[in-house]
This record gives C-alpha cells, structure tokens and sequence, in this order.
C-alpha cells in the first residue's frame, strides 16, 4: 500500500517533496533522478535548491532524468518541459549537460528518441527517485487514462484534458497533440515514488486516487499499489479527504 499524507498548504507540500528529494541524494550521491515539470513542483525545486546550497552539497554525480516532453517542442521553447526545467532546476543547480537525459520533442525519430532514452536509463540501471504530479485526468508524465502499462517509454496521443491545460504553460497557442513520456512500466519500477497534488481542480481525481479502483483508468491510482509510493496531498487537492 502507497503511503498518504494530507498537509494543509503547498508551502508544507513543497518542503516535504525537497526534503525527500534531498534525503535520496544524500543517501546515493549519484542517484538518477526524475522531477516532473509543472506547477505543482515549482515549489519544491526552490526549496530543493536552497537546501543543496545551504549544505553545499555536490550535485555533479547525480543524472536527472526527464519525464516526458510536448511532441514538437524542445528546450528552446518556453513552457516546454525541458525549458521549464532548465529555467527552475538545472541552471540555478548549474547541472553540466552531460547530467542530463531529456526528449527532444523536436527529434526526426520520435521512435529514435524513445530508443535512445530507453536505453539510457537501461545502461543507468533505472531511476533511484521519481516526483511526480498528477494530471486532472488523472495522468502521470503523459500516460493518458487507458494507457498500456507494459511500456517503459512511449508516444502519447494526449487527451482534450490534456491539451486544454497546456494553455497554462505557454504565452501564446501551442498545437500540440502528443506527447512522448516515460511510461508506466518505468515510473512503476522506480526505487522511490513521491507523487503532489495540489490546487482545488484536482480534487475530483486525487477523491478517486483515495477512494476509488486502482486502474489503468486513472493512471496514478496504479501507484495505491506500491509500498514504496508516497502521495503528498494539500487541503485544496484532498478537499473531499481531508483528514
Ligand atoms: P501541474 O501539472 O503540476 O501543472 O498541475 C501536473 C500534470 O499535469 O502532471
């Protein structure tokens, strides 16, 4: 059984997340990581870099791998997974290039591109730690609700939940209609999963996280399953849980 937390306000949610962030590299110092993009977890990497610096912790051995990537769009583009990680993670960390595994939406081979990342985290030996946020829709990455769960890295045609909250990362209309992710069958096998909800819009699915089936319906209800899963949830996303 996953692990629940309830906290009142994302600044707890926030420090939690860092503080199990923090406490995996400490613990492995060359730990492959892999922090979702998002809103969600914008928090949590102020405070994940504050920590590191406070303790001047060296990050050079550490390899940050990323979730998923808007098929047509790469790091150059604002609101783009990578170009949001770059912006609040990987140059105030100063990360070298060569600690970083991310798609290239942009790539010829969209199938290239999943061999390529597919073997990367294979010749790593899979992901030490993994946060996660939750999509309305009850995604994780880009795998839809009805994803195949047998899939380490995929292509993605998004659904209109999907591409409806896209709008929110970029400034002016994107047409973006797949995504590529790591799929469930990696997310699963990672050695730690920490996974946020916070925000009244995600409500309705983090109720039926906690209350309903676990099914490849509701992608990240598969992690109810996991010992070593952790939800961290706020008052807003768990208003219908709140304990
Ligand atoms: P958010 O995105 O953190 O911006 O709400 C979460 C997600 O869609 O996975």
């Amino acid at each position: 059984m996953a692990k629940t937390r309830f906290v009142e306000t994302h600044e707890e949610l926030s420090v939690l997340a860092a503080e199990k962030i923090f406490s995996c590299i400490q613990q492995k110092p060359d730990a492959v990581v892999c922090l979702a993009g998002g809103d969600t977890p914008l928090r949590t990497f102020d405070i994940f870099i504050e920590k590191t610096k406070h303790h001047s912790v060296d990050l050079s051995k550490i390899t940050f791998v990323g979730l998923d990537e808007w098929i047509g769009l790469d790091g150059f583009d604002k609101g783009s997974c990578r170009n949001t990680l770059d912006e609040y993670l990987f140059s105030p960390l100063n990360v070298k290039e060569n600690q970083i595994i991310f798609f290239d939406g942009k790539a010829e081979s969209t199938e290239g591109e999943c061999n390529r990342i597919r073997n990367a985290i294979n010749r790593l030996g899979g992901l030490d730690f993994i946060l996660l946020g939750i999509g309305e829709n009850g995604h994780l990455g880009f795998n839809e609700p009805d994803v195949p769960v047998d899939e380490l890295v995929h292509i993605v045609t998004l659904d209109n939940i999907t591409r409806e909250s896209a709008r929110k990362y970029f400034s002016s209309p994107v047409n973006v209609s797949k995504g590529i992710t790591l799929g469930m069958k990696l997310i699963l096998s990672t050695k730690e999963i920490v996974t946020i909800a916070s925000g009244e819009s995600k409500a309705p699915i983090v109720d039926q996280i906690i209350n309903g089936p676990v099914t490849h319906k509701v992608p990240a209800s598969l992690l109810n399953n996991l010992e070593i899963a952790e939800f961290i949830f706020d008052k807003t996303a768990a208003s219908k849980n709140f304990v």
